[in-house]
């Protein structure tokens, strides 16, 4: 019987959705006779069922592209945006899933992309997953789509801002993204060879931080670079966060917990702006010019590199290949130079983060870049 596949994209775009879509409707359609419609922007066109047929000429000439021809959303299946409130809309995707008698939900996505497919698994969808993050924090693979290329855009950046930073003798801090997690700014960091790496794992001493700018002035090297991630945070920053979260787990049942919950939100978006804090104290304290450069979405923009459109390529005919098999409520993780299917639960809620003895951490440390700790 031939079988019918549904796919979306959701959560932030990456380069290389298109690849993926690529490889998973090539080889549903021609390697397995399967028929695949996709549902635009995330779960938000599963609700509205507004879709769209990919075939041979919908599929072509997509590979390169960056973005997603499927669009995307962050819009959550159970707490939905409708017309100034939230409704829980799994009920109607569940019947827009069974109105086009799928056999299987194919979601492309991260964190929450995952979480929200598991909430349609336990309504009874089928649902096999495709890691994609440039934050590279989707537990349970060692690799998600898009990663690759926004490593590639932060090196290149990082690369020109040394020639203008040099030039003028200051400092140049680099804010890069990645959520809550280092992956990003450490390696391209360490692969732009900035002098000074931030990321939320380890909290940073500002004062730490000035010194090592001023050894390597004093050394006769007038200019640095800092690459932060922009959930870094100061090791005061930190600390007081941290003591927020506790404070709203112990009032979390209390009518205390509405203002626990807008302190802890005031200090997160307080932290939003750490890079700008950052670059005048450390201006402040080193006597050399600073400036700021936040490369924001241009990380996420544009081509995909060779290495996301080959996994992009990999993973997508990989989940043709265990919808064939009938094998459902798995992500398709790479593990090492091979794909294997992964269990939903085992990995939903979780992050993979920085560890502090990663071999990329332990590497900057030789090289003498400053962590600042
Ligand atoms: O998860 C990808 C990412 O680009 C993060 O690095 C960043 O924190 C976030 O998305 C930005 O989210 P949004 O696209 O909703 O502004």
């Amino acid at each position: 019987m031939t079988k019918l596949v549904g796919v979306l994209t959701a959560g932030g775009d990456t380069p290389g959705l298109n690849a993926a879509i690529r490889g998973l409707g090539k080889a549903a359609i021609e390697g397995y006779g399967m028929q695949i419609v996709g549902f635009y922007e995330g779960y938000r066109g599963l609700m509205q069922n507004r879709t769209i047929r990919l075939n041979e000429s919908t599929l072509s000439g997509i590979l390169t592209r960056g973005g997603t021809i499927l669009g995307t959303s962050r819009d959550k299946p159970n707490n939905m945006p409708m017309g100034g409130q939230f409704l829980d809309m799994t009920d109607t995707m569940l019947e827009n899933y069974n109105r086009h008698h799928l056999d299987v939900l194919v979601c492309i996505g991260g964190g929450g992309t995952h979480k929200s497919a598991f909430k349609l698994m336990k309504k009874g969808l089928n649902v096999v997953t495709i890691p994609k993050t440039i934050d590279n924090d989707l537990y349970g693979t060692d690799h998600s789509i898009g990663f690759d290329t926004a490593l590639g855009i932060a090196t290149d950046a990082i690369d020109r801002l040394h020639s203008t930073a040099h030039s003028h003798h200051r400092i140049i801090v680099v804010e890069i993204m990645g959520h809550n997690t280092g992956w990003l700014a450490l390696g391209s960091g360490i692969a732009g060879g900035a002098d000074v790496i931030l990321i939320p794992e380890i909290s940073y001493n500002t004062k730490s931080i000035a010194e090592a700018i001023l050894s390597r002035s004093r050394g006769g090297k007038r200019f640095s670079i800092v690459a932060v991630s922009e959930g870094a945070m100061s090791q005061a920053e930190a600390s007081e966060i941290r003591k927020a979260e506790e404070a709203l787990e112990s009032v979390k049942k209390t009518a205390d917990k509405d203002k626990a919950e807008a302190y802890l939100t005031e200090l997160r978006q307080q932290q939003s702006t750490s890079t700008i804090r950052l670059a005048a104290e450390l201006e402040k304290l080193t006597g050399l010019e600073s400036r700021v450069t936040i490369l924001g979405y241009v990380q996420r923009g544009g081509t995909p590199s060779a290495y996301d459109r080959l996994l992009a390529t990999r993973l997508g005919t990989a989940a043709a290949d265990l919808i064939e098999k009938g094998e459902y409520g798995v992500m398709v993780a790479a593990r090492g130079e091979g794909i294997e299917p992964v269990k939903l639960e085992t990995f939903v809620g979780k992050r993979q983060v920085v560890p502090l003895d990663h071999p990329w951490v332990l590497s900057a440390r030789k090289v003498g870049t400053n962590l600042g700790d």
